[in-house]
């Protein structure tokens, strides 16, 4: 059957993961404990008081794993590099053993035909730069970049694909403010600091990689909903104001050289979080932050409707489909693809990145292996095809989107849910560590073939 869609010549169809979701070996090997290793020790802080102690183990897997991948076709993977694992004091002393791993792990990926892309901070900063003050002190981002300079001196000849930070926002706000996230604080003021360090260590650090690795592209990843009042009241607008400015002006504005949006520095100086505006902003950092990217990364998953008199004073309501699997995933996300065309058209025509990549978009569902199993996970394709529809849409309207990364490659440590969300294209017997391609693997691979559905 011919093709309905055909996608660009040489789209990067893709699957992604993050160090900590996966590894395991969390103090093996000289690793040192990373933020994420201290928030999970602490019970009450994930469901079931699940930790990342082993996870999916592919520190020990990681050939399997990338058979896998390989069996599925896939044309590039994103995973991330545990910060730790390298330095494991965050700063100064390397741990070859770290290296030596993600060494392994690209000579293979490159062996099996996949273009690696490697994120540098997916949240598990060391703890010992914590204790220091983590990313709310500016000495955190030159440890940063000290990072990623030992990094891309040693995968930068094969690696030419960098991201810097994955969603800087969920870090700075739900790890320093609203504390679902390591380290649990909750300070805006915190939140503020954090978020900047954050994007000038990323703006430092995009030489330092360019210098390591030639011919490299290297770029942010944000996450973006596609925020909507449920009405034109000026309430409803309101509330997509402050919460579009907190998630995603807040980050992309300076990224592209525009500084901190201006409603928003209002908002925390009026209402007190930052009493003395924004002094931790040094002279010269917004230029740093803007330095030029070759592409932006996004992550999107759902829609965010608000409404201000929402039900049980929640302004937020997603109202307009019915609460069924095909309308909503486990994580209580609606699925809204065309969500997915709007947030490229309108990061791509406002803010003008040279290119786009989605390093995320899946689904949570927990469909079991039947007795023969099989995974048998319509409902998850049923997104990715709904998804990937969106996205073509998107580069119809000019919108230069490259590539495309399935999150999961496998179910793992879905952060405060624990083991409880299953975002995988495999499926993770997390007892016995067998995977299983699931039906959506399956169908993956058949898209990626033939380059479209
Ligand atoms: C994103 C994270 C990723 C994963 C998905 C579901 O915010 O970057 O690690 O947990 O959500």
């Amino acid at each position: 059957m011919a093709n309905k869609i055909t996608f660009p010549e040489h789209f990067l169809w893709g699957a992604a993961t993050a160090s900590y979701q996966i590894e395991g070996a969390w103090n093996k090997h000289g690793k040192g404990e990373s933020t994420w290793d201290r928030f999970t020790h602490a019970p009450g802080n994930i469901r079931n008081n699940d930790t990342g102690d082993v996870a999916n183990d592919h520190y020990r897997l990681w050939k399997k794993d990338i058979g896998l991948m390989k069996k599925m076709g896939l044309k590039a993977y994103r995973f991330s590099i545990s910060w730790p694992r390298i330095l494991p004091t965050g700063r100064g002393k390397v741990n070859q053993k770290g290296l030596d791993f993600y060494n392994k792990l690209v000579d293979a990926l490159l062996a099996a035909d996949i273009v690696p892309f490697a994120t540098l901070n997916h949240w598990d900063l060391p703890q010992k730069l914590e204790d220091e003050g983590g990313w709310p002190v500016r000495t955190t981002g030159d440890a940063f970049v000290e990072y990623a300079d030992v990094m891309t001196r040693s995968l930068g000849d094969r690696v030419k694909n960098w991201i810097t930070h994955n969603e800087p926002a969920v870090v700075a706000w739900m790890g320093y403010s609203t504390g679902q996230h390591a380290p649990g604080l909750k300070d805006y003021a915190l939140g503020a600091r954090a978020a900047h360090h954050l994007m000038l260590s990323h703006g430092q650090a995009v030489p330092v990689i360019r210098r390591n690795s030639p011919e490299a592209e290297v770029g942010i990843t944000l996450d973006i909903s596609w925020r909507i009042p449920a009405s034109n009241s000026r309430a409803d607008r309101e509330l997509v104001r402050v919460d579009d400015g907190l998630w995603f002006r807040w980050f992309a504005d300076p990224l592209f050289g525009r500084g901190y949006p201006s409603d928003k520095v209002d908002d925390f100086t009026k209402n007190g979080t930052l009493p003395n505006g924004l002094n931790f902003v040094q002279s010269g950092d917004m230029d740093v932050i803007s330095t030029p990217t070759d592409f932006l990364g996004l992550n999107y998953y759902s829609r965010t409707v608000y409404r201000a008199d929402g039900d049980d004073n929640d302004p937020q309501v997603l109202f307009s489909n019915p609460k069924v699997p095909e309308h909503w995933t486990e994580m209580g996300w609606e699925i809204y693809p065309e969500g997915l065309t709007s947030i490229l058209a309108r990061v791509y025509f406002n803010y003008q990145p040279r290119k786009l990549y989605i390093t995320e978009n899946g689904a949570s569902y927990s469909t079991p292996p039947d007795e023969n199993g099989r995974v048998a996970d319509e409902l998850r394709i049923h997104y990715l095809r709904t998804h990937f529809a969106a996205a073509y849409r998107a580069i119809q309207m000019g919108v230069p989107l490259a590539g495309y990364f399935v999150w999961s490659l496998m179910d793992n440590f879905e952060w405060s849910w624990g083991y409880a969300q299953r975002f995988g294209l495999i499926w993770v017997d997390f007892e016995t560590q067998k995977r299983i391609l699931k039906d959506s693997a399956r169908w993956y691979k058949r898209v990626i073939k033939k380059n479209g559905f």
